[in-house]
């Protein structure tokens, strides 16, 4: 079987023209929640793990001191690169790693921010850990990431789901257990969110030009076995033609290394 990472890479490798573009990732709630929670002095010494094409790492190289941006995928790496020198962005730099080990030594780091990303992470206690360890004490780290709702029923189907889409997807966590493991490692939780991502097209998001037919349709049967309830509260279900419209909930943590 393909380790995690061969996944990832191998998928988002094929993306980083399609991310940078993506309207659904340069803005939205996931990104506000982000720069509210961080709220920079502009002093900060600032991480971004998981960058993709940059745009976390963007909206925040304003507000700090600097910002490293690391992506397990080096073509996303080479991506954010050029769009940090098209737009001028002067104090980014960029750098291939692993979000389970992160190049940094440890206590050197004011700020460390994570965005829609840790549901492909081999081993998110492995990622904590290191967010624990690169942090000084006080830091900061703000997370965002898509959550499944708190029902083992929904968090079986939505990883289901997400995994027969996109093999590079891992688990997506309900938010009582991004809440234990985050304090587990020895963060404060000072805030928490409930936000969501725009709503998307499945026909868009099921991406039938890489999944066969009869995977599109097995993904199709899936969503039309939710009742109707957890089809509008959970995944803002709405029809649309031979099309549906959905989002998925996110979650957003502030915590602090103490
Ligand atoms: C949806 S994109 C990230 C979006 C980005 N954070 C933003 O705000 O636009 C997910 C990224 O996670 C990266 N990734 C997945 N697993 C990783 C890991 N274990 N370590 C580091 N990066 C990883 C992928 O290469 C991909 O670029």
């Amino acid at each position: 079987m393909k380790s995690i990472h061969t996944a990832v890479r191998d998928q988002f490798s094929q993306h980083a023209d399609y991310y940078a573009q993506s309207s659904a990732h340069a803005k939205g709630d996931t990104l506000d929640v982000i720069l509210d929670f961080a709220d920079p002095k502009g002093t900060e010494q600032t991480l971004d793990v998981a960058t993709g094409t940059g745009f976390t790492a963007f909206a925040l190289a304003p507000k700090v001191a600097h910002v490293v941006a690391t992506d397990l995928t080096p073509e996303m790496v080479v991506k954010a690169a050029e769009l940090a020198q098209e737009q001028a962005i002067k104090n980014v730099v960029f750098s291939v790693a692993a979000a389970e080990s992160l190049p940094f030594t440890d206590a050197s780091l004011d700020l460390v921010t994570c965005r829609l990303a840790p549901h492909h992470f081999q081993d998110v206690p492995a990622f904590l850990n290191e967010v624990y360890r690169v942090l000084r004490t006080d830091g900061l780290f703000c997370l965002t990431d898509s959550v499944s709702p708190e029902s083992e029923e929904l968090i079986t189907w939505q990883n289901r789901v997400e995994t027969l889409r996109d093999n590079s997807h891992v688990y997506g966590y309900p938010p009582s257990q991004w809440d234990t493991m985050i304090t587990d490692v020895g963060f404060s939780l000072e805030k928490t969110a409930h936000v969501r991502n725009a709503q998307m097209s499945f026909l868009w998001w099921v991406r039938p030009h890489q999944n066969p037919p009869e995977v599109v349709q097995e993904i199709r049967n899936a969503f039309a076995q939710l009742s109707p309830d957890e089809a509008r509260d959970h995944y803002t279900v709405k029809p649309a033609g031979d099309d549906f419209y959905f989002s998925w909930p996110m979650y957003a943590v502030k915590a602090r290394r103490r």
